[in-house]
Formats: C-alpha cells, sequence, structure tokens
C-alpha cells in the first residue's frame, strides 16, 4: 500500500481510502465511498473530525496559537491593514495594491445607503428587540430590492452582491442600535472612512455633533480585522451549508448571524461582560465561586471567553486584544473594574489544573467586550459588531463553495438509534 492511501478494515472487508494533502497542516482521508463500498458512515457529532470543505482561505494551527489568512499572519494583518484591505484579500486571495485598494474603497463607501423603504422595516421592530434578530432580518430583507441577488450566476453579480453587503452592513447595524434607544436614523457619510462611518452613525445625534476618536476608529479597525474570518467554525459551515443547497449569498450569511448568536460562539463576548457584572455587582459571586461554578459539573454554567474548538493554545486573537484592552483605556483615559476583574479571573483560570489539563486558554471574545465597552458601545451591541467583522470571511466562504466543482448539497447521515419497524394501533385503542 502506498502512502498515499490508509487503510480501513471493517470485518472481511478492507478499504483503501486515498489521502488528500494539504499545503500545511493535517492531511484528510477521503471517505466519499465509504457508505457505497462499506455500507457504513461515519459518527462524528459537531464534526471536530470532519473537512467540510477545500479551503484556500485561512489556516489555523490550534496547537502553536497560530491564525493566518491567505497565508499572512493575523497579527501582521491587524498591525498594517484597513480592515477593507483585509476583507479584500480574503475574498480575492491577495493584498490589493493602492490603485486597486482605492478603488475598493470608493466602491465600497458609494453603496452604503440603504433603500429609503427599508426604513419602515426597522419602523417595525419593537425597541426591546435585539439587534442581531434585525442584522439577520435585514440582511435577509435587503436582497429583496435587487432581484439579481436572488440567484446571482455571474462573477459581477456575486462581487457586487459581496460589495453590497459588506457596504451596507454597518448603516443596517447602526439603524439596529439607533431603533434601540429611540434615535432618530443617521444616514452615512460617503466622505467618511468604513470605521468612521460607522461610528458616525452609530454615536452622532440631532442634538449634538460627537467628534470621531482617531483612536476609537484605530482600535475598532483592529477589532473587525481580528473577526474576519476563522475557517469551517459553526456560523460559516453554516453559511456554506445553506449555501450549498444554491440558496443566494445574502440568506446564506443571514443563516451565519443566526448561528454567531449563540454564546457559544459570538455571543459570548455579550455574556462575558454580564459575567464580569455579575462578579462584580454581587457580593456572593466571587472569582473563586465563579471558577468553582465553571468547574462544577452539575452546573452548566461555563467560563465564557475560555476554551476553543480549535485551539488547544493561547488563541492569537486573544493575546492581540489583551495588550489593546490596556492600551485602549489607558489612550482614553478610562478605567473599567470590570478589566480588573478580568485580568483576575484569567489569572485564577490559567494557574487552576482544570483548565491547564484541558488546555482551555482565554479566547478573542474574553477580552473584546471589555475594547467595546470601553468604545462606547452597548453590551447588546457587540455580536453585531463580531458580525460586521465576520461578514467578509462568511462571503468569502460562499464564493469559494459557490466556484468548488466538489460542492455537494450539505446532507449529513445519522446513526439511527429510535425505534424499529412498529405495526400502526388506530387512535381508540392506544
Ligand atoms: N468552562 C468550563 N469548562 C469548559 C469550558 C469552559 N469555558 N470549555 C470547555 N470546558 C470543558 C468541558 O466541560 C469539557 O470537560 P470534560 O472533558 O471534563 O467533559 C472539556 O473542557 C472539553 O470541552 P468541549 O465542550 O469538548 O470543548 P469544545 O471544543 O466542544 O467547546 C467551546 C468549545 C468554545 C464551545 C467551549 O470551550 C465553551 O463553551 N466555551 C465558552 C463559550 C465561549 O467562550 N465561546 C467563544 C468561542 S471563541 C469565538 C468564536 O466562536 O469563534
Amino acid at each position: 500500500m502506498s502512502d498515499s492511501k490508509a487503510r480501513l478494515s471493517i470485518g472481511d472487508t478492507i478499504l483503501e481510502l486515498d489521502k488528500l494533502e494539504a499545503t500545511v497542516g493535517q492531511p484528510a482521508i477521503d471517505i466519499r465511498r465509504l457508505r457505497a463500498d462499506a455500507g457504513h458512515v461515519t459518527f462524528d457529532p459537531g464534526f471536530a473530525n470532519t473537512a467540510n470543505a477545500r479551503s484556500e482561505i485561512t489556516y489555523i494551527n490550534g496547537a502553536a496559537g497560530e491564525l493566518r489568512h491567505r497565508g499572512y499572519q493575523i497579527e501582521d494583518l491587524a498591525i498594517n491593514c484597513s480592515f477593507l484591505e483585509v476583507a479584500y484579500l480574503l475574498l480575492y486571495g491577495k493584498l490589493p495594491n493602492r490603485t486597486e485598494l482605492e478603488a475598493w474603497e470608493l466602491d465600497i463607501s458609494t453603496h452604503t445607503l440603504l433603500n429609503e423603504e427599508m426604513r419602515s422595516f426597522f419602523d417595525a421592530f419593537p425597541r426591546r428587540a435585539h439587534p442581531m434578530a434585525v442584522l439577520s432580518s435585514a440582511t435577509n430583507a435587503i436582497s429583496t430590492f435587487y432581484d439579481v441577488y436572488r440567484r446571482p450566476t455571474r462573477k459581477q453579480e456575486i462581487d457586487s452582491g459581496a460589495r453590497t453587503l459588506i457596504a451596507k452592513m454597518p448603516t443596517v447595524a447602526a439603524w439596529a442600535f439607533k431603533k434601540s434607544i429611540g434615535e432618530p436614523y443617521v444616514y452615512p457619510d460617503n466622505n467618511l472612512d468604513y470605521v468612521e462611518n460607522f461610528l458616525h452613525m452609530m454615536f452622532t445625534r440631532p442634538v449634538e455633533d460627537v467628534p470621531i476618536d482617531p483612536a476609537v476608529v484605530k482600535a475598532l479597525n483592529v477589532l473587525l480585522i481580528l473577526h474576519a474570518d476563522h475557517g469551517q467554525n459553526c456560523s460559516t459551515a453554516t453559511v456554506r451549508a445553506v449555501g450549498s443547497s444554491r440558496a443566494n449569498m445574502f440568506t446564506s450569511v443571514a443563516a451565519g448571524m443566526g448561528a454567531l448568536w449563540g454564546p457559544l460562539h459570538g455571543g459570548a463576548n455579550q455574556s462575558v461582560i454580564e459575567m464580569l457584572q455579575v462578579i462584580h455587582d454581587d457580593p456572593d459571586a466571587t472569582i473563586d465561586s465563579t471558577i468553582a461554578r465553571a468547574k462544577d459539573k452539575d452546573d452548566d454554567f461555563r467560563l465564557m471567553g475560555f476554551g476553543h474548538r480549535v485551539y488547544s493554545n493561547y488563541d492569537p486573537r486573544a493575546r492581540v486584544l489583551k495588550s489593546y484592552a490596556e492600551d485602549v483605556l489607558d489612550r482614553m483615559e478610562t478605567s473599567d473594574p470590570l478589566l480588573e476583574i478580568a485580568r483576575e479571573l484569567e489569572a485564577a483560570a490559567l494557574a487552576d489544573d482544570y483548565f491547564a489539563s484541558r488546555k482551555l486558554y482565554p479566547n478573542v471574545d474574553f477580552y473584546s467586550g471589555i475594547i467595546f465597552r470601553a468604545l462606547g458601545f452597548p453590551e447588546r451591541m457587540f455580536t453585531v459588531l463580531f458580525a460586521i467583522g465576520r461578514i467578509p470571511g462568511w462571503i468569502a466562504n460562499w464564493m469559494e463553495m459557490n466556484s468548488d466543482p466538489d460542492t455537494r448539497i450539505m446532507r449529513p447521515r445519522q446513526l439511527y438509534v429510535g425505534e424499529t419497524a412498529r405495526d400502526f394501533v388506530p387512535l381508540d385503542q392506544r
């Protein structure tokens, strides 16, 4: 048997399965013929051992705590790039040159306006609506204004859908926020750059001109880059799953937003702050009692912002954010008691054998909430900010899936453990 094959024996059947090489990282065993040739399926809840796609977008080495987009280290991108530059990289596979970047920025900045009829859409939601629900509904709704996005087929239409989503998301997010606080919607200003424009729509009020702080712009730019993509995670796999039925990019991304909202995924950033706030406010909740609860198998509480499906090392995004959190708070001359609690909680967890033995380290959500707070965002917007950052990653994956001849409609198998065949019992005999 050559090295390019893996051998699997099931009873008397011996299968030789192809090994598929990765350019870097773990190779895969091609099991596509397994069911047909050996009458078995694989059992892998959560797909922790299953490659859902061939992808050229993002590489993660969980053991080393490494993250690269299109080959570039996340740390280099976070320090040197604008969010739109990274978005271009994710979508088109290369860093744009100056001319390409300027054209891309112009293209995005001239598509920020929502159709005026979308106003009534925001008006119809109750004030207390969570902005994530509004965001995902609006993402679906935008496509209804453009017939071509219902089933884009040509590259030009797909590129235009990508541009529309990236350009309009900050407007949607800011309007969802304004709705929730009962203030008038602020229209985009195309003279501002992407991040400035978002802050303008979020914080401008009819009664006062709120200046845009360059330190806030810089910090938010870094945060968006750190969230831009992360391989085949729950929301990205959802985007691909929905898109595999040839559903359009908008509805696929809207589904991804639903997956992101959960507290075990992007919703963790809001949950981290809620957890830190409880420790701060509740005299019965201490660092020790919080750690004890997280370790207690009879309590479903988890230490929010800790652990990761892929990283068995410090999440590189958390490392960037930890130093950034201190820097941002210093530069903004503000202090946050929750940052001190976060530091103590992290130190206590890292020193605890439960977390050490399970390789549970802080993830991106542990420090992002602290920075979002310092920048003036309310907690309910945290996952929305994650979503704005993740849009390019979702779209890049949708595009890659859409152009991959190996893509098949998502249709997992199951290990059926229910009743065997039963005789039907008429209603009056039950
Ligand atoms: N607190 C306490 N125990 C934990 C935690 C935690 N945060 N995370 C994992 N464990 C334990 C878990 O109970 C299990 O213990 P045992 O071996 O005794 O049964 C062991 O560690 C392995 O856990 P797992 O559930 O198999 O790990 P997973 O890879 O399936 O889950 C996770 C990954 C992120 C869902 C989980 O670590 C978690 O729930 N973390 C808290 C939520 C969170 O911060 N999510 C943000 C993830 S990063 C942002 C993003 O989504 O991209």
